[in-house]
């Protein structure tokens, strides 16, 4: 199994040397070596786009770059946006779409769907956050408007709204049942159909996407044990703790092949 980091930057860190600094402390720190090779992790930080700049400045090993956000659209008269377009020729192999701190500032659900296509359509990879209020039809919205081969090319993040940025994060349990409920829907979305199961006709044979799920909210180095046995986690999405490279590589670490705690 592979698992995910998203370091969630948010509007941090104040100024460029700071962000400089933080991303080479992560190069070191996730650089292979003999006993840590990273093969089944990814660690993806997102910072703020005025910082893309600097993945450019230095061979990264382990390091890839998202975006926080891309606009709906190509190009245009679009104040203050950036396109998936642009963010791609910086490097960006991901960006985040659909988190609440966006949905709450005007992100609708057809927003979202147009910034998925856009970022598809320039093969960057969304991690599509779900929690905002009701991350079951938020869930629904994305699975009944794309095919499952496009489901199969996300990651998809559950992020209720009062476990971001709150120092209050959401109860293991309620995290593995989440999950089990949004691997559910996806099923029961791209089942084949009984006459397409039974007799091999009609419809489209479609199998079943098998997207990365991940948790996000108040993630830090001292509460990432609760979760990781969750047998179906890929990973996290992790805001404030991520300009601490140090904890994101203890919690990197925690994580085998077999999703087990290593210690
Ligand atoms: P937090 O942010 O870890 O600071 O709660 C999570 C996020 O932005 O998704």
């Amino acid at each position: 199994m592979r698992y995910y980091f998203i370091c969630n930057w948010k509007m941090y860190p104040s100024s460029i040397d700071r962000a400089r600094s933080i991303l080479s402390d992560y190069n070191k720190l996730f650089t292979p070596t003999k006993k840590e090779d990273w093969i089944n992790k990814k660690i993806v930080i997102c910072p703020p786009a005025p910082f893309f700049q600097l993945f450019d400045e230095k061979r990264l090993h382990t390091i890839k770059l998202g975006s926080q956000n891309i606009f709906w659209k190509s190009a245009g008269n679009y104040t203050g946006q950036i396109s998936a377009r642009m963010a791609k020729d910086f490097g960006a192999e991901y960006v985040i779409i659909g988190h609440s701190e966006l949905r709450s500032n005007g992100d609708s659900d057809l927003i979202i769907n147009l910034k998925i296509k856009e970022a598809l359509k320039y093969y960057i990879t969304p991690i599509v956050c779900v929690g905002y209020k009701d991350f079951l039809r938020e869930t629904l919205n994305i699975l009944n408007s794309f095919s499952a081969e496009e489901v199969g090319k996300m990651i998809l993040a559950y992020e209720p709204l009062e476990a971001i940025g709150s120092n209050n994060p959401e109860d293991p349990l309620k995290v593995e049942k989440a999950i089990r409920q949004i691997k559910k829907l996806i099923y029961q979305r791209f089942r084949k159909k009984f006459f397409v199961r039974v007799f091999g006709l009609g419809g489209n044979k479609r199998s079943i996407p098998n997207p990365a799920i991940l948790y996000g909210g108040s993630v830090n180095a001292q509460n990432y044990k609760n979760y990781i046995s969750i047998s179906d986690l890929g990973g996290f999405i992790i805001g404030r703790e991520s300009l601490n490279p140090a904890n994101i590589k203890e919690i990197a670490l925690g994580f085998d092949v077999g999703g087990k705690i290593n210690n």
